[in-house]
């Protein structure tokens, strides 16, 4: 089966084509980070103008690379949640239009379930079951995986995302969105040991995640440090490390902790901060003691892409399901609600 992948959930349009036979077949994104920076954060209706701009266009592209015309699909998946609405709409409309112009079904996909899954576009994919560390702009979560659709909740932010507080923390830093990047290669010149953060929830028993202390405990360091005359930039890069030294161990323990609580062994990381070099080394070290294995996408879908939502779309297009006629776009979902695959 040929499964036309359609990204559009927030600032990155990503397409792919992915074949159940062969594997990724090709896959694309444009990326409007640019457009945003001036606003330092995404401007929805800004994001939904340029997905209506940039999609289509991107489809015709990506087919080219793959060799194939638009009879070629079999189906097509969209991320149909959650994400921004107007954004949302522009790849659930298309994809639907798409699939009824060429007669063939549709299925909405949720986005984090496409993070969770894109692991298993790489060579030597893990077993199910699994633990799944979900770390993006939006969510924080820690997951059992049985199974595709097979999910429960093993714990979550109780306030901002891990991505949404590296985004934060670069604002502070005076470094540009999306900051998560920019705090890491700030951190490579910190000196390790000048400031040591919190790592906020460690210390009572539970696997939920906080980190708007962390913001604050930033936000406070950075005064002092100012109130005191020092603006320079190695103290700016000591707190970025501190920063990030803290998430990473903090979403280590937290992960030794589900590991604990459930004997599984083998842990995959999925979202944009899967990309921080910090936190996969904390949880290498982790797993080296644990004597497990931890799983990635590659560096370029552990940001929003077409790749994940083709791919875990397939599965489920494959199990037989499909939209119907609803166009859908579901601003928050949680993915407990999805079904499983027979
Ligand atoms: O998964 P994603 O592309 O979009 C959402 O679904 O939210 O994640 C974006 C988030 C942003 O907050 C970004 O700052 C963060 O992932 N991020 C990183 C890194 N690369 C992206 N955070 C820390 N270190 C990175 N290398
Ligand atoms: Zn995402």
């Amino acid at each position: 089966m040929r499964v036309l992948g359609i990204e559009t959930s927030c600032d990155e349009t990503g397409v792919a084509v992915y074949c159940s036979e062969v594997g990724l077949l090709a896959h694309d994104l444009y990326s409007q980070v640019a457009q945003h920076a001036d606003y330092g954060g995404v401007v929805p209706e800004l994001a939904s103008r340029d997905h209506v701009r940039k999609l289509l266009p991107l489809c015709e592209k990506v087919l080219a690379e793959a060799g194939l015309a638009k009879s070629d699909l079999d189906a097509i998946a969209y991320t149909a949640g959650p994400g921004l609405i107007g954004a949302l709409m522009v790849g659930s409309t298309t994809a639907h239009g798409l699939g009824l112009a060429l007669g063939i079904p549709v299925l909405g996909v949720h986005h984090m379930e496409g993070h969770l899954l894109a692991p298993m576009l790489e060579p030597d994919p893990p077993a199910f079951p699994f633990i799944a560390l979900l770390v993006s702009g939006g969510h924080t979560q820690l997951v059992q995986v049985q199974g595709i659709g097979e999910y429960v909740l093993l714990g979550e932010s109780v306030d901002d995302a891990a991505g949404e507080a590296f985004d934060k923390t670069a604002k502070m830093l005076g470094l540009d969105y999306p900051g998560g990047p920019r705090v890491a290669a700030l951190a490579r010149s910190g000196q390790p040991g000048r400031f040591v953060f919190p790592r906020p929830m460690t210390h009572k028993p539970g696997l939920d995640f906080s980190f708007s202390g962390l913001k604050t405990y930033t936000a406070n360091t950075l005064r002092d440090a100012r109130a005191a005359g020092d603006d320079s930039q190695q103290t700016r890069a000591d707190v970025a490390l501190a920063f990030e030294t803290a998430v990473a161990e903090t979403l280590a323990i937290k992960c030794r902790r589900a590991m604990a609580a459930t004997g599984i062994r083998r842990l995959i990381v999925a979202g944009g901060v899967s990309a921080n070099v910090a936190l996969r080394e904390h949880l290498e070290s982790l797993m080296e003691k644990e004597q497990g294995r931890v799983y990635y996408a590659r560096h370029e879908f552990c940001t929003d892409n077409g790749a994940m939502i083709a791919y875990a779309g397939c599965q489920r297009l494959l199990a037989g399901q499909q939209d119907g006629d609803a166009m859908l776009a579901v601003p928050r979902w949680p993915m407990a609600e999805l079904p499983p695959i027979a």
